[in-house]
């Protein structure tokens, strides 16, 4: 293997994990070995002791004490505990986060909750580059309610939004790029229009720090598979600002969002904060699994997970632009920058597959895009000096353009 190359040798990215105050997180993960992972940005890596407590909720839970678990075990509260903790990581206070559902199901929700409370404004804000399920859910909430959903310029998002706007709702951490935007100045600009912040925190909680309170915002939605490492399908959460509590009304008026779902009242009574935005029953193997996976970060302040993940994006994209000529695509300015980097090739499904197929797990985005996640908890700079290291022989060897990488998977 090439030792020395684009000013950083192996040598110095080692030097680099001795110094990382973060380093033994990684063992807080069951990493396969012979695997670079790079894609816990889409699916976060496995931490210990997850395992365990799902085969405890299994066997001794629901196994053994059935449904008495409900309140022996405290599923019933496993929700709120978990939106707690969740809590912590993006700057609110545990009343203020709901866990519950997807993330495409509480962008309807909330953004329904929006537009009641702008009752006279007609117009949904967002930005045509945001993942499409956001964009999907608010055409379905403008049609539903009958308002307008207006496509904003993505480099200025503000522009869009008048007198007229109810809601400007935003992706924190762009998908495809990587690209940040500027929580504060955003939300004091919506605020300034007078219309409501929504903010999708899916590519930032767990990787850098947004705080909600500090920036005003009024609500937010994420996910918890990518890096909080819920796994597969975890639950989702919803944000509102304490503030906004009392008048909020969310439209999927399930039973557990009501005040006392076991009278079994005919009419809905909403309960009171975040625990309206329940809708049916919680998922309770799942829930679990997230909930011993936020032990990860037992501990972990949010500044060092930032600097780390800087460290490792600024390395990665150093190391490419000196050993390659593809086309980064990620702002160079970290501090536009999520935890992940993006690179541009016309082959870039066969430059992932390629890459998996020599253990440096990333992923493709269409129509042209190779992506990288850098997850702080896990990954080391040997790591990312090893990936390039990788990049640079699939490129030098046009495996890329293997026959076998014409036909793209289902999920790419
Ligand atoms: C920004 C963003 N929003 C939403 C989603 C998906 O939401 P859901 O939890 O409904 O699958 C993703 C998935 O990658 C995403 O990146």
């Amino acid at each position: 293997m090439q030792q020395m190359s684009g000013g950083i040798d192996r040598l110095t990215a080692e030097q680099m994990d001795r110094a990382d105050p973060l380093a033994a997180t990684r063992d807080r993960f069951a990493l396969p070995p012979g695997v670079i992972y790079l894609d816990g940005n889409s699916l976060g890596a496995l931490p210990r002791g997850v395992t365990e407590r799902v085969a405890e909720v299994l066997e001794a839970e629901w196994g053994r004490d059935l449904i008495g678990s409900w309140n022996t075990a405290g599923w019933i509260d496993l929700p709120g505990r978990v939106a707690g903790r969740i809590a912590a990581l993006i700057g609110a206070d545990p009343d203020e986060v709901a866990v519950a559902d997807s993330t495409s199901v509480n962008v309807f929700k909330l953004l329904a909750a929006a537009v009641a409370l702008r009752p006279d404004r007609r117009v949904i804000v967002m930005e045509p580059s945001t993942f499409p399920t956001d964009g999907y859910v608010a055409a379905s909430v403008a049609q539903t309610y009958g308002l307008e959903l207006r496509w904003c310029d993505p480099a200025d998002p503000l522009a869009a939004v008048g007198a007229d706007t109810a809601v400007l709702s935003l992706t924190h951490v762009d998908y495809r790029t990587g690209r940040v935007y500027d929580q504060v100045q955003i939300t004091a600009g919506a605020h300034a229009a007078g219309a409501l912040m929504m903010w999708d925190l899916c590519h930032t909680a767990g990787a850098l720090p947004f705080d909600l309170h500090a920036t005003g915002a009024d609500l937010a939605v994420g996910c918890t598979y990518k890096y909080l490492n819920g796994g597969p399908g975890a639950p989702a959460y919803a944000f509102a600002a304490r503030r906004l509590h009392s008048d909020l009304s969310q439209p999927l008026t399930g039973w557990m969002g009501h005040a006392e779902p076991f009278e079994m009242r005919r009419d809905y009574v909403p309960s009171a904060g975040m625990r309206r935005f329940q809708v049916g029953t919680p998922p309770i193997i799942a829930l679990s699994a997230l909930d011993a996976a936020l032990d990860a970060f037992d501990g972990v302040e949010l500044a060092a997970l930032r600097a780390k993940s800087l460290q490792l994006t600024s390395l990665f994209i150093e190391l490419v632009r000196a050993r390659t000529d593809l086309e980064v695509v990620t702002p160079l300015d970290p501090e536009r920058r999520g935890s992940q980097v993006s690179l541009r090739h016309p082959a870039a499904y066969g430059v992932a597959q390629a890459l998996i197929a020599r253990g440096v797990v990333g992923d493709f985005r269409t129509p042209d895009i190779a992506r990288f996640g850098f997850a702080p908890l896990y990954l080391r700079a040997v790591d990312v000096w090893d990936a390039v290291e990788q990049l640079v022989q699939v490129l030098q060897d046009e495996e890329y353009a293997r026959p076998a990488y014409a036909v793209r998977a289902a999920v790419t």
